[in-house]
């Protein structure tokens, strides 16, 4: 059992929404799904047996910010959820720790549970230890409100390149000692998910769930996901 995050990214239209809950309505999963659509077709999502989140927010409730979300919105269109601070938007939009930070805190007053995602890029593979305490030093003895922390070495997402499992227990061990280990957080894994290796990285110590970029688009891929989390 554990809980499975499908980001579509900018992917999908309405049809492929509408087919997709369709396919996910029809199984019967103890998992905790979560699907991130393209926030166009949230409203799509009223009718979705599982759960919805965003794949980001802004950190102000509402304003003069033309082109973003505010959480406390998105929260009102039915997401539970929200993605944080994923590797995308940290190299593409240059979004910073520190920004990372204030959404986690906006999306935890307005009582949706962020996804926070961390992870090195493949130029600091030999540094991780560094870049990740870098990534969570913010979040250190705070009230983590059922915060989800998703472990996705960069060099992992759409590559087909997976770590081991050694190494990601060695990861895992590493965000709890840094965290401390209080049961408020989950950790997820993602990078390169697929069907035939989601048992695999579910059985990892410490790891809770994944994280599914690619292999969520696909209907019959990511339903045996699903199924391949027992
Ligand atoms: P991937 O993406 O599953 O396609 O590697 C994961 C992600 O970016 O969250």
């Amino acid at each position: 059992m554990g809980i499975i995050v499908g980001n579509w990214k900018m992917n999908g239209n309405k049809n492929f929404a509408s087919e997709m809950i369709r396919r996910l309505n029809g199984i019967d999963s103890e998992n905790t799904i979560v699907i991130c659509p393209p926030s166009p077709l949230l409203y799509m999502f009223n009718e979705f047996k599982y759960s919805v989140g965003a794949q980001d927010c802004f950190y102000q409730a509402s304003g003069a910010f033309t082109g973003e979300n505010s959480p406390i919105l998105l929260k009102e269109m039915g997401c539970e959820y929200v993605i944080i601070g994923h590797s995308e938007r940290r190299s593409l939009f240059l979004e910073s720790d520190d920004l990372i930070y204030k959404k986690w805190e906006a999306a935890v007053s307005c009582g949706l549970i962020p996804i926070v995602c961390i992870g090195e890029c493949a130029s600091e593979r030999k540094i991780w230890k560094d870049v990740l305490c870098t990534q969570l030093e913010r979040y250190i003895g705070k009230n983590f409100c059922k915060t989800i922390f998703a472990y996705e070495p960069v060099w992992s997402i759409g590559t087909g390149i997976i770590p081991t499992v050694k190494d990601i227990e060695e990861v895992s061990a590493f965000i709890k000692y840094v965290l401390g280990s209080s049961s408020e957080y989950s950790i997820l894994y993602g990078g390169s998910v697929n069907a035939r290796n989601v048992s695999q990285i579910l059985a990892c110590n410490n790891i809770d769930g994944v994280l599914v970029g690619g292999a969520s688009l696909k209907a019959e891929e990511f339903v045996n996901i699903i199924k391949n989390c027992r």
